[in-house]
Formats: structure tokens, sequence, C-alpha cells
């Protein structure tokens, strides 16, 4: 079998654990990493056995995947680039600053035929799988709404995070695993996802910069309704409630820990609990997959993450980040 050849570009924690799950996994390696500062980028390399070293540009011909784990500004920019040069890209979330860049993303892969994927990586997930299972299954009746939310406290109030040039604050670093993961529930449930709004939202924001760093919103749609949290400064429960006419399902962790996925859905009904333990991933690996798989079987979109959602997604950040006034590039 030959091995997929990949090029990551950016230097930092998420390529390092981007290019340590690929290790050993069979078929992928790494065979290039690409900086901003190409000095840089050939310290990783050699750091960890990674063969080509280079400017962005420079990586591209000599690979046949390409994941994007810069900070968020620069990722529409070095997705189009990608994919001008013939390449499949995987590209870490949010995959732009908005929906208009989102779908100048979209429509660079369409023209150039080649997929690119938005890295929510829970979405690649068995776990993913089981809550879409849970809903098929109509157990819990009609889905009416959820509760999920993302949040962390940030070791320090300094770097990208609270920087709102590099595209910082709450919504924007981890608002789209729930608003995602809101789109992804609607879509599984038959709810039209041009009807998803943003009702309200509320949220504390820097007092010197306006960046968000805590927040909440209610999405809403036909008789659905998500209420969805985002922190970068308070540990949020990691839990999700996906609320149903006749039951509900409940995982007490949604979104696994760095690399590995989530590992168990419980569907409740009146007295009755059925667990179901998922089998457990590396999410890294998986992502990294589901940019294969379309790539090798010449389509554009990954299954587990289609461009609709993407679009919807970025829409919702859109709509989310201007209902708090806060700062926003
Ligand atoms: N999937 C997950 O679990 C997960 C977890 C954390 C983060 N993420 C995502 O992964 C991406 C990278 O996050 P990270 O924590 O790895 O970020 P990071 O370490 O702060 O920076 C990543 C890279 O961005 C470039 N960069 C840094 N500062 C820059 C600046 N001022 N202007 C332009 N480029 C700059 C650098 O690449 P060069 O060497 O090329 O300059 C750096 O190596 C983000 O999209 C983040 O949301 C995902």
């Amino acid at each position: 079998m030959t091995s997929m050849r990949w090029a990551v570009l950016g230097t930092g924690q998420i390529a390092r654990t981007f290019h340590a799950a690929l290790d050993g996994v069979p078929g992928m390696h790494v065979q290039a990493v690409a900086s901003s500062d190409p000095g840089r980028a050939r310290s990783f390399a050699d750091q960890h056995g990674i063969s080509e070293a280079g400017h962005y540009d420079d990586v591209l011909g000599a690979v046949d995947a390409v994941y994007v784990a810069t900070v968020h500004t620069t990722h529409a920019d070095l997705a189009v680039r990608a994919l001008r040069a013939g390449r499949p890209v995987l590209v870490e979330k949010p995959l732009a600053l908005d929906a208009a860049s989102t779908d100048r993303v979209l429509a660079a892969a369409e023209s150039a035929g080649l997929p690119v994927v938005e890295a929510y990586k829970y979405r690649f997930t068995p776990f993913a799988e089981a809550l879409h299972a849970a809903i098929r299954s109509g157990g819990i009746g009609a889905v009416r709404g959820l509760r999920a939310g993302f949040g962390f406290t940030a070791p320090t109030r300094t770097g990208r995070l609270f920087d709102p040039a590099l595209a910082g604050g709450a919504v924007y670093d981890v608002g789209g695993y729930p608003a995602s993961l809101a789109v992804a529930v609607a879509r599984w449930s038959g709810v039209p996802l041009d009807a998803l709004r943003v009702a309200e939202a509320d949220g504390s924001l820097v007092r010197r910069t306006g960046l968000d760093k805590r927040t909440t919103a209610t999405l809403t749609a036909d008789g659905f309704t998500a209420r969805i949290e985002a922190a970068i400064t308070r540990t949020l429960s990691r839990s999700v409630v996906i609320e149903g006419e006749d039951g509900s399902i409940h995982a007490e962790d949604g979104w696994g820990s760095r690399g590995v996925s989530a590992r168990a859905v419980e569907i409740r009904r009146g007295s009755q609990v059925e667990r179901v333990e998922v089998p457990v991933v590396d999410a890294f690996a998986a992502e990294a997959q589901a940019l294969v798989d379309p790539a090798a079987a010449g389509r554009t979109e990954a299954d587990a993450m289609p461009w609709q959602d993407s679009r919807t997604t970025a829409r919702l950040l859109d709509a989310w980040r201007s209902a708090l006034g806060g700062t926003s590039r």
C-alpha cells in the first residue's frame, strides 16, 4: 500500500499532536512541515524526523494531503493555496473567520474538484455515530433540541486565545464545537439547516479588548432549540444532552480528551436507561482518515462534516459574535 504523504502547515502544539497521532497509522505519514518561518519548520522537522521543511508553498508539491494547523486568521488563505496547488485539505476549526470566507474556501475546493474538511474532530468518531444512531432509532421520539458547552480555563491571559488580531475568544476557539453539534443534530433530525438562527446570546467580554471570554447562545428552528455555551476563562461541563419527545440522550463527556474520542452515551426513557459503550479512537487519526476517504473516492466532501454543515456553523458563529457586540474581525 502506498502511504498518504501529509504536509502539516504550522509548527504549534496542534501540529505536534497531529504528527504524533499519524505516527504509526498504517498508510499515512507526515512527509513535510511548513511554517511562516522556514527555519522554524526545519527545526520542527529535525525534532520529529520529518524529511521536508520549508515555507508553506514550498512543501505543497511534495505531498498528497495538507493539514492546516495555524492560528485562525490564516486558515482560509492557506486552505485556498493548498487547493490551488491541487491538494485536498483538512483545516483546523474554524475553517474560516466568517461565512463569506467559508464560502470562498468551499468555492476553491469545488473548482479544484478536491475535498476540504473542517476538523471538528468529534464528528469523525464512533461517538458521533452513536449519537446519530440513537436519534435514528427513534427511541427518544422527535428531537426537540440539545444542551452542550465547551469551556476551559486558559492557563494565561496572553497568546492567540486572548488576541483579537488572531481571532481569539470563546466563540472562535470553542463555540464551534457545540454550534456544529447543534447543526449535526438538526440535520439528523430533519430540521432544515437554513432555518437555524441565533435567537439570543449573552456573555462577558474582556474589558480592554472586547474579546468574548464566556458566552451562551440559544439557537432555534422549527420547534428545535439548542442551548449552547463556550468559554476560555472557565471550565464548563462537557456533557451533551439531546432532548426528544419521548426521552433523551446523555453523554457525560461529548468531546473526549485531546486525542481520545468520547466513550459512552446513555439513552433515557422514563426510568429506563440504556448505556451504549462506544469504541474509543484517536480523533486526530480519525479526522485525517475523513479527508483521505473522499480524496480516494473522488468526492469533495466528508460524510461526517458536509460543506452545508460548515456553512451553517460559520453563519451561526457570525450571528453569535455579532449578537455579543464584541470585537469582530
Ligand atoms: N482539534 C483540537 O483539539 C484543537 C486543540 C487546540 C487547538 N486547535 C486548533 O488548532 C489551530 C492551532 O492551534 P495551536 O494551539 O496549535 O496554535 P499555536 O500553537 O498558538 O500556533 C499555531 C501556529 O500558528 C502560527 N502562528 C502563531 N502566531 C502567529 C501569528 N501571530 N501570525 C501568524 N501565524 C501565527 C504558527 O505557525 P508558523 O510556524 O507557520 O508561523 C504557529 O505554529 C487553531 O485553529 C486551533 O483552534 C485544535
